[in-house]
């Protein structure tokens, strides 16, 4: 998720385009670049880095400009350096594009781009768009000819925005995916990612869909299909304030990242899975994998709800891949001189990739001779520079401290790991493709989850002022009720433990009372009996039962005082739709509570210290 912003009028673009991406840098902040059209030449600084540094390379160099293109990257291709951050131009050096999206045939259309003699400067897959685009352009000598036509062949999302020499009074913007609204002013006009970056200019938008192109002068608008035709939009009113409209209208940054889920758990498997073919790609594993084909064990290691994935990851790994996994807190790893061979694959699994134990955790493997890989959701962070390999879980930026979308990314991530594995270890086509279709299904089915809140507002009034709560959960669920319990802990400050079911008779059971609420995760899996006795046994002693149970199930009603549904999963993905309820129960609890949501008490984003 980047922020991109471009500018068309009479006034001087360059403080336009800076307060614009000042007003996007929660869509992404590792790398920042303008390009301004001066006297018929494109001058572009870019740096890797806070906006303010590159903000810093304009002072006192005296170009102005009444049209520019501005960009804040969060990387997806491409680690954050000067080279990789947009915008990015052609070989002439005419033609600049700013991009926010992921272009999945980029290497096919570098391929021939480099046959044909273009040279590139970066490793980004937008660089390879300028070049496209570039070579359209040659050839019809229309930059919104060469737009179009460059984009019937590409294969991805882009929100993008391009701007030539040859043609100093228009920019062309076209939107697949990823979002883009035009602004209209009086003699200008103003596009961007959101319209947080517009509002201070008007409040007149357009919001462009899939397959559109526009041509933006500073008097007009023309907005078509790909194929050419042409479309008249509406003009809207903006009706948000500005600090809603960062947060995409909701109320918090966790909120919106909770709903985000179905979108970022459908980037972890873009590009990656044939749901079909039962076939999983894993380009960043390719350095390592006889390594992990041999490996003796896997040790999966992270701090927090990173760990918590790691506990899912080893039911995954384990059950379907038939690997001998063990999940470490970092912490205590680092620490505890373990015992390492060559033949140890660890992975390290951080959203950040800054976490101090995690990093301290990785160069202990490393310097005793296992193999590194990571599971990591910020592009060229130091965690995912020090592994000899990994695969990035496209999350965007996670702004809401408490992890949310990054932890369902890390286990469809481990889930692709896990299918990549087996399928590579003899299993079958048919049942890697029953897993494979099964994984596709999910964003849909957490989609669902969050259509009807209604039920989790209810409990959130019910529980709002009680202190302490147990979440109980068996198998590859025992780590969703850990991390219910830590989402409800860290928001809501409310005391929350979770436990294996079956442990509760050994000791935490003399905690239940009739003030006691019991969270249960009890999908109808291989133990489902078992978790059932253990609610018959917290309801005997009172205990108040809020069960996690599948939209099928009535055979819980009987026993729960509350049922939060969830639709069937496969046994060990159903964790990513199962946590679901439970981040939206923290959430409104905490909510409730009026605490600091999304910067919570004592709390940090990433833990950099020990
Ligand atoms: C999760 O809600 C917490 N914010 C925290 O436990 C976090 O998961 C942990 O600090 C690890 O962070 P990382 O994934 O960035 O390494």
């Amino acid at each position: 998720m980047c922020g991109i912003v471009g500018y068309i009028g009479t006034k001087d673009s360059l403080p336009i385009l800076l307060e614009g991406l000042r007003r996007q840098e929660y869509r992404g902040y590792d790398s920042t670049g303008i390009a301004l059209l001066s006297e018929g030449k494109l001058v572009i600084k870019k740096k890797a880095g806070k906006l303010a540094e590159m903000e810093a390379l304009w002072k006192s160099n005296g170009v102005s400009a009444t049209i520019g293109i501005g960009h804040t990257r969060w990387a997806t291709h491409g680690e954050p350096t000067d080279v990789n951050a947009h915008p990015h131009v052609d070989c002439s050096g005419e033609i600049a594009v700013i991009h926010n999206g992921i272009i999945e045939n980029f290497a096919a259309i570098k391929k021939v781009l480099l046959s044909t003699g273009h040279t590139f400067a970066s490793e980004t897959d937008t660089e390879v768009l300028a070049h496209f685009i570039e070579e359209f352009n040659k050839k019809t000598g229309s930059l919104e000819q060469a737009v179009r036509l460059a984009l019937s062949e590409v294969e991805g999302t882009y929100g993008l925005v391009v701007m030539s020499t040859r043609e100093p009074d228009k920019l062309v913007v076209a939107r697949k995916g990823s979002p883009l609204v035009i602004g209209y002013g009086e003699g200008e006009n103003i596009v961007a990612a959101d319209a947080a970056a517009l509002i201070q200019h008007t409040r007149k938008v357009s919001y462009l869909e899939d397959g559109e192109v526009a041509v933006v002068t500073k008097d007009s608008v023309t907005i078509k299909t790909l194929d050419d035709v042409e479309i008249n939009k509406s003009v809207e009113e903006i009706t948000f304030e500005l600090e809603q409209i960062e947060r995409g209208g909701y109320a918090h940054f966790m909120l919106k990242e909770i709903h985000e889920q179905p979108e970022t758990i459908h980037n972890a498997m873009r590009g990656r899975l044939s749901a079909e073919q039962g076939t999983v790609k894993l380009g960043g594993l390719l350095p390592v994998m006889d390594k992990l084909l041999n490996a003796r064990r896997i040790i999966l290691i992270g701090c927090g709800t990173s760990w918590h994935a790691g506990l899912v990851g080893e039911y995954m790994l384990e059950q379907i891949a038939k690997i001998p996994t063990e999940v470490e807190y970092a912490s205590e790893f680092r620490y505890r001189n373990p015992i390492i061979t060559k033949d140890d694959v660890v992975f390290l699994i951080s959203q950040s990739g800054e976490t101090a134990d995690t990093l301290a955790a990785l160069r202990e493997a490393k310097a005793k001779g296992a193999t590194v890989v990571g599971i990591v959701n910020s592009v060229g962070s130091t965690i995912a520079r020090e592994t000899m390999a990994g695969v990035y879980i496209h999350a965007g930026p996670e702004i809401g401290v408490a992890s949310t979308k990054a932890f369902t990314s890390q286990l469809t991530v481990l889930a692709l790991i896990t299918i990549l594995l087996a399928r590579a270890k003899g299993m079958s086509a048919k049942d890697s493709a029953v897993l494979t279709r099964e994984l596709a299904t999910l964003p849909s089915k957490v989609a669902k989850v969050l259509e009807n809140v209604s039920m989790i507002k209810k409990l959130a009034r019910e529980f709002k002022d009680t202190k302490n709560f147990l979440y109980l959960g068996r198998g590859a669920n025992f780590p969703v009720a850990l991390e219910g319990a830590l989402k409800l802990k860290e928001i809501s400050y409310a005391h929350a433990e979770g436990y294996p079911a079956a442990e509760m008779k050994h000791g935490p059971i003399a905690l239940i009372d009739e003030n006691m609420p019991v969270v249960c995760v009890a999908p109808k899996d291989a133990i489902y009996d078992k978790v059932m006795s253990n609610i018959q046994e917290v309801r005997t002693r009172k205990g108040r039962i809020i069960a996690l149970a599948n939209e099928d199930d009535h055979e819980i009603d009987a026993l729960a005082e509350f049922v939060l549904r969830v639709p069937r999963t496969y046994g060990f993905f159903g964790p990513i739709v199962n946590i679901i309820p439970l981040q939206l129960l923290a959430y409104y609890i905490a909510v409730e509570r009026g605490t600091d949501v999304d910067q919570p008490r004592n709390l940090a984003k990433s833990v950099t210290v020990e």
